[in-house]
């Protein structure tokens, strides 16, 4: 079971991976013996995230890209190609995110969410195709449970994610005949992240979160990260087209009540503005 997990001589390609969740995936999989790129928009946090990684023992590096410039992408992508060979594993995790109900959005806000997260996707998906390993690579997007549940204050990021999910599905279908699995995973509330920070950041909506997740607890990049490494090993070698919760049953709990409280939030006007 040991060796399935072990990912030395492989090439982790991790989009969005220089904090949260997407940097605890890259984290893990360097943990694994990975060699492991990562890419963001901001210099500083792919800097520390190498460093991070190098710590972790794993060769790895970085450059800077917003998944809405496919050039950008594809100059980084041509660099780690070039160092570290084909892709193994792709994880495509970049997202933004703010509450805000339809009315209070300008047409340029409800459309940089939808950029970053599905166009943005799109890019990353397009960008990736001709390094990746074929057959035998695997690419995990990271979903949210907005593609199913609809959350007031959320309508850009639920229309986002749920256009994600079948990007997935459909990509599936198109790579799997070229022995490409295209898996989605969709966190729930995930502790110390911006994406909590940014919906449920106070004691009290953080604490009624928790306590709408049947297990009773916030998740954490690691729980994330663990199922990422089954998708992409030989464990799960069948899996494709999935699209797998892991957030302690929450989806089942129709995500607790985050919309209505984020709802009562925007309506009040107390939420943060974050930009
Ligand atoms: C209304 C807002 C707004 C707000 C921004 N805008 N914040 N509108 N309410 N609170 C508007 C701006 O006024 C602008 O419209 C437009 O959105 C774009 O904003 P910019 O700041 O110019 O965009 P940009 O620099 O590209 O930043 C994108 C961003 C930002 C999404 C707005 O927050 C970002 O970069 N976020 C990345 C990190 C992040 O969000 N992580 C959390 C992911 S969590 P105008 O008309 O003025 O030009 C997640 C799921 C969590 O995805 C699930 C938890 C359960
Ligand atoms: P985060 O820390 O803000 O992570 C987002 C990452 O994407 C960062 O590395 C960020 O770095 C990068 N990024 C953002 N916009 C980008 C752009 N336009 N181009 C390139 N990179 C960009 O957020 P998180 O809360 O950990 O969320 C990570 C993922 O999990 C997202 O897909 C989110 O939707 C999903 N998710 C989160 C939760 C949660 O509880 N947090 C729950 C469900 C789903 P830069 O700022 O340097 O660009």
């Amino acid at each position: 079971m040991n060796n399935l997990l072990d990912f030395s001589d492989k090439t982790v390609v991790v989009i969005g991976g220089t904090s949260g969740i997407n940097r605890g995936i890259a984290e893990l999989f360097a943990r694994k013996g990975a060699r492991v790129a990562v890419a963001s928009r901001s210099q500083k946090k792919v800097d520390d995230t190498v460093e991070s990684l190098r710590s972790c023992g794993a060769e790895a590096m970085g450059f800077c890209a917003d998944v809405r410039e496919p050039a950008a992408l594809a100059a980084g992508l041509v660099t780690v190609h070039t160092a570290f060979g084909l892709f193994d594993v792709v994880v495509s995790g970049a997202a933004g995110n703010f509450p805000a109900l339809l009315t209070q959005m300008s047409a340029n806000a409800f459309r940089s969410v939808i950029d970053i997260d599905l166009i943005g996707t799109f890019n990353v998906m397009q960008a990736v195709y001709p390094y990746l390993l074929k057959p035998g690579a695997s690419v995990v997007n990271i979903s949210a449970p907005q593609a199913t549940i609809p959350m007031a204050a959320q309508s850009h990021v639920c229309a986002a994610k749920a256009g994600v999910e079948m990007l997935t599905r459909c990509l599936a279908l198109e790579w799997g005949t070229e022995g490409v699995r295209v898996n989605a995973i969709v966190p729930g509330p995930i502790d110390g992240t911006e994406g909590m920070q940014r919906l449920a950041s106070g004691d009290a909506m953080r604490e009624a979160t928790r306590d709408s997740v049947p297990l009773r607890r916030l998740g954490t990049p690691q729980d994330v990260g663990n199922a990422c490494l089954f998708l992409t090993s030989e464990l799960g070698s069948y899996v494709n087209g999935a699209i797998l919760p892991v957030d302690g049953g929450w989806l089942q709990s129709g995500a607790g009540d985050l919309g209505r409280m984020l709802s009562k939030l925007v309506r009040r006007g107390t939420e943060p503005v974050l930009k």
